[in-house]
C-alpha cells in the first residue's frame, strides 16, 4: 500500500502573462524566470547577497551565511535597523512626501501619511518607549485594532532594536496572557477600542483582563481611537496621547546586528502551545523586500493593498516590512469586509485607485457567496495585479477572483509561504509564469523546494509527498522562541537535512507545485491517500456550493470515511437530492475514491481568525466525540453550537 498523496484532480486551463504586463515587469518572461532560479538555487548566497545590497547597512557584513543546521545566521556581522530601512531611507528623494499609509477607520474616516509624516510619528512613538524605559532587546506586546498607529507602534519598536510581538485584535485575553508570559514582554501598547462591524471592540478591557495577577508587565501604552470608557491603572497605563507632549521627534535609528530579533509571532498550530516564531533584523528584511519587488511587481505609482490584518505574518511582511522597504503607497483598512455593505473592498479600490490587491481565498469565496452585483457596482480599472495567500486556492474561486475583480486583465499570484518562512517561498511571477488556477507554481529565487516521499527521496511528477525546503533562506525563522528542542523537532527532524512544511504537496509535468493540504488532514481512504484540499475544491465546484470542509471520520470497513461539511451559496437550499448531487459531483470529478459518504450542510464552517478552518474540531463533530483542546483562536464560537446542533 502506497503512503503517498495521490492526487486526482487536473486543471487543464492555462493563462499566460499578457504582452502589456510583461513590456513593464521586473521579469518579462518565463525563460528569464527559469534560468535565475537555475542560477539563484546553485548559488543562493550569490543572489541574496545582492538583493541584502539593495538596504541600508551601517555596517557591512563579513560573511553571508553561517549554516550549523538547523540554526542559520545571515549577513554575518552587518549593522541596520528595520525602521531607518522602511522610513529614513526614502526622506532624501521625491518619496519624501509620497504616501506611505492611506487609512480608512471603519466608520469611513480616512488619513493619509506620507513618509515624512510617518516617519516623523516613529520617532515620536520610539522616544515614548525610551521614556518609558523601554531597551534594545526589551519585548513590546502589541494589541491594536488596524489603524497606523498600529504600524508605528511596530516601527517604533524596530527603530530603538526592541522586539515586539504582535497580537491580533481579535484574540481573547486568554491569548495575549499567554504570549505575554511566553515572551517575556513588559510593556504592552493597546487601544481603548477598535472598529469591528459596527461595534467596539474592548481591547483596553482585554489587556486588563490578561494582567490580572501577571507583574511582569509595568507599562501600558494606551492610544485613544474610540472614546470608550476604560480603567487607568495609576502608575502602570499611560496614554499614547499624553505620553507625546514630553518628548520631541528626534530619534536616530538604533543599529542593530544582522541577527538581531526583530519580533515573534505566534502561530496556534492546530494544537497545543502557541509557538512563537523568531524573526530576525537583516535576513527577514531581505526576503520580504525582494518578494516584494519581484512578486508584485512594484511600481513607483503603485496603490498597494494587502487585506491581512498586522497581527498576522502576511500583515508584518507584505504590509509593513516589504512594502515599506520599497517606498510604496500602502492601504490600510480597519473594519469588515461586509460593512455596512458586502461592496466595501471595491468601494476603496475605486475610491483610492488601487492598483495591486493581496487577500485570502477565504474572503475570495466570501464575496462569491454575497453575488456579482456587489463588485460590478463599483469602478475597479485601477487593478493591475492581484494576490492571494493562505490556502490553496480552489480553480473555482480563482476564476471568479479573475473574471469578477480582475476583469480578465490582472494576473494572479498564488502565493505559498508560512509564518515561519517569513516571505514568500513559492509563487508565479507575474510578468513572466503562465498561471494555472490553483497552484502557487514555481519557486522564488534562492528558495530549493522539492516534494519527498517518507524516506526523503524526491517523487517524479504527479506523485504526491511532503513538502521541503532543502536549503536555508534569509528570511526563515530562527527558533521557536525560548524553545530550541521544539524547533528543531518541528521542522528539521523528519525528513533529513530539509526543513519540513507540514504540507503535502505534488509537482505536475511542468514542475508547478500543487499544494494539497496540511499532512495531518490528509485523509486515508481504504488505503489511499487523499489530499483535503482537492476534495474541497471539487465539491466547490459545484454551482451551489459556497464553501466546503472535508474531515475523515473514522470506519472500520475503510480506514477513514469522507465527511463534508458546506455551505451553500445565497439564495440555495439544503436537500438530501442537493447533497446526493454533491456526492455524485465528486465522483465525477476526482473518482469514486474521494466520494463523501457524509454530506453535512451548514450555515458557516469553524475558522481560525486568519480563516484557515478549524478541521481538528469538524474531526470531532465528525466522529461524535466531545469537543476538546484550545477553541480561543475561533473565530465565531456560535458555529459550534449550530454544527453540534444540525447532528443531533
Ligand atoms: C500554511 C501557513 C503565509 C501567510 C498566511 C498563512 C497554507 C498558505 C498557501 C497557498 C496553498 C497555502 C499552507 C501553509 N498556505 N498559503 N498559496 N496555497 N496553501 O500563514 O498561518 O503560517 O499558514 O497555510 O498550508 O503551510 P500560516
Amino acid at each position: 500500500m502506497s503512503t503517498n498523496i495521490e492526487s486526482h484532480l487536473i486543471e487543464k486551463r492555462v493563462f499566460k502573462p499578457a504582452k502589456e504586463f510583461s513590456k513593464k515587469a521586473q521579469i518579462s518572461n518565463f525563460a528569464d524566470y527559469k534560468k535565475l532560479h537555475a542560477e539563484s538555487v546553485k548559488s543562493p548566497e550569490k543572489f541574496w547577497a545582492k538583493e541584502a545590497a539593495t538596504l541600508k547597512w551601517t555596517k557591512k557584513w563579513t560573511r553571508v551565511l553561517d549554516w550549523k543546521a538547523p540554526f542559520a545566521k545571515w549577513f554575518v556581522g552587518g549593522h541596520l535597523n528595520a525602521s531607518e530601512n522602511c522610513l529614513d531611507r526614502h526622506l532624501e528623494g521625491p518619496r519624501r512626501n509620497k504616501a506611505a499609509i492611506i487609512w480608512e477607520g471603519e466608520p469611513g474616516e480616512r488619513r493619509t501619511l506620507t513618509y515624512h509624516q510617518l516617519h516623523r510619528e516613529v520617532c515620536v512613538f520610539a522616544n515614548i518607549l525610551k521614556r518609558n524605559g523601554v531597551k534594545s532587546g526589551d519585548r513590546v506586546l502589541i494589541y491594536m485594532p488596524l489603524i497606523p498607529e498600529a504600524v508605528i507602534a511596530m516601527l517604533g519598536c524596530a527603530r530603538i532594536g526592541a522586539v515586539h510581538s504582535v497580537v491580533f485584535g481579535g484574540f481573547s485575553s486568554e491569548s495575549i496572557k499567554d504570549r505575554i508570559l511566553d515572551s517575556g514582554a513588559t510593556v504592552v501598547v493597546t487601544a481603548d477600542g477598535g472598529y469591528r462591524r459596527g461595534q467596539i471592540v474592548s481591547l483596553k478591557q482585554n489587556v486588563d483582563h490578561a494582567l490580572q495577577g501577571v507583574e511582569q508587565v509595568r507599562r501600558v501604552i494606551v492610544f485613544r481611537r474610540t472614546h470608550l470608557d476604560i480603567h487607568i491603572q495609576e502608575g502602570r497605563d499611560v496614554w499614547w496621547h499624553r505620553e507625546a507632549e514630553y518628548v520631541d521627534a528626534k530619534c536616530p535609528p538604533h543599529p542593530v546586528d544582522s541577527e538581531h530579533p526583530l519580533f515573534i509571532l505566534y502561530t496556534s498550530g492546530s494544537t497545543g502551545k502557541p509557538k512563537g516564531i523568531l524573526h530576525t533584523t537583516g535576513g527577514y528584511l531581505t526576503g520580504t523586500a525582494s518578494t516584494t519587488k519581484y512578486v508584485f511587481d512594484l511600481r513607483e505609482n503603485d496603490v498597494y493593498w494587502c487585506t491581512a490584518d498586522v497581527g498576522w505574518i502576511t500583515g508584518h511582511s507584505y504590509l509593513v516590512y516589504g512594502p515599506l522597504a520599497n517606498g510604496a503607497t500602502c492601504v490600510l483598512y480597519e473594519g469588515a469586509p461586509n460593512w455596512p455593505e458586502p461592496d466595501r473592498f471595491w468601494k476603496i479600490i475605486a475610491e483610492f485607485g488601487v492598483t495591486i490587491l493581496y487577500t485570502a481565498p477565504t474572503a475570495i469565496r466570501a464575496f462569491m457567496k454575497w453575488g456579482d452585483e456587489w463588485p460590478k457596482k463599483h469602478d475597479l480599472s485601477s487593478l493591475r495585479l492581484l494576490g492571494t495567500v493562505g490556502e490553496p486556492i480552489n480553480p473555482e474561486a480563482w476564476m471568479w477572483y479573475h473574471k469578477h475583480i480582475g476583469e480578465g486583465r490582472c494576473p494572479i499570484v498564488d502565493t505559498w509561504w508560512q509564518t515561519e518562512t517569513g516571505a514568500i517561498m513559492i509563487s508565479p511571477l507575474p510578468g513572466a509564469t503562465p498561471l494555472k488556477p490553483g497552484t502557487a507554481t514555481l519557486p522564488f529565487f534562492g528558495i530549493d523546494a522539492a516534494i519527498v516521499d517518507d524516506k526523503g527521496k524526491e517523487v517524479g511528477p504527479n506523485e504526491g509527498g511532503k513538502l521541503v525546503i532543502r536549503k536555508p533562506w534569509p528570511a526563515m525563522l530562527r527558533s521557536i522562541y525560548g524553545d530550541k528542542p521544539r524547533y528543531r523537532k518541528q521542522y528539521w527532524s523528519e525528513v533529513k537535512g530539509c526543513y519540513f512544511t507540514g504540507d503535502g504537496a505534488r509537482r505536475d509535468k511542468d514542475g508547478y507545485f500543487w499544494i494539497v493540504g496540511r499532512i495531518d488532514d490528509v485523509l486515508n481512504v481504504a488505503g489511499h491517500r487523499l489530499g483535503t484540499a482537492e476534495v474541497e475544491s471539487a465539491i466547490v465546484s459545484h454551482h451551489d456550493v459556497a464553501e466546503a470542509a472535508v474531515v475523515g471520520r473514522p470506519d472500520e470497513l475503510k480506514g477513514q470515511a469522507v465527511v463534508a461539511f458546506v455551505t451553500l451559496r445565497s439564495g440555495y437550499k439544503a436537500s438530501n437530492e442537493l447533497a446526493e448531487a454533491i456526492r455524485r459531483h465528486v465522483a465525477h470529478a476526482i473518482g469514486p475514491i474521494a466520494k463523501p459518504d457524509d454530506v453535512r450542510f451548514a450555515e458557516s464552517l469553524p475558522k481560525t481568525r486568519s480563516g484557515k478552518i478549524m478541521r481538528r474540531l469538524l474531526k470531532q463533530i465528525a466522529s461524535g466525540s466531545a469537543i476538546t483542546g484550545d477553541t480561543t483562536t475561533l473565530e465565531d464560537f456560535s458555529v459550534l453550537t449550530k454544527l453540534r446542533a444540525s447532528d443531533e
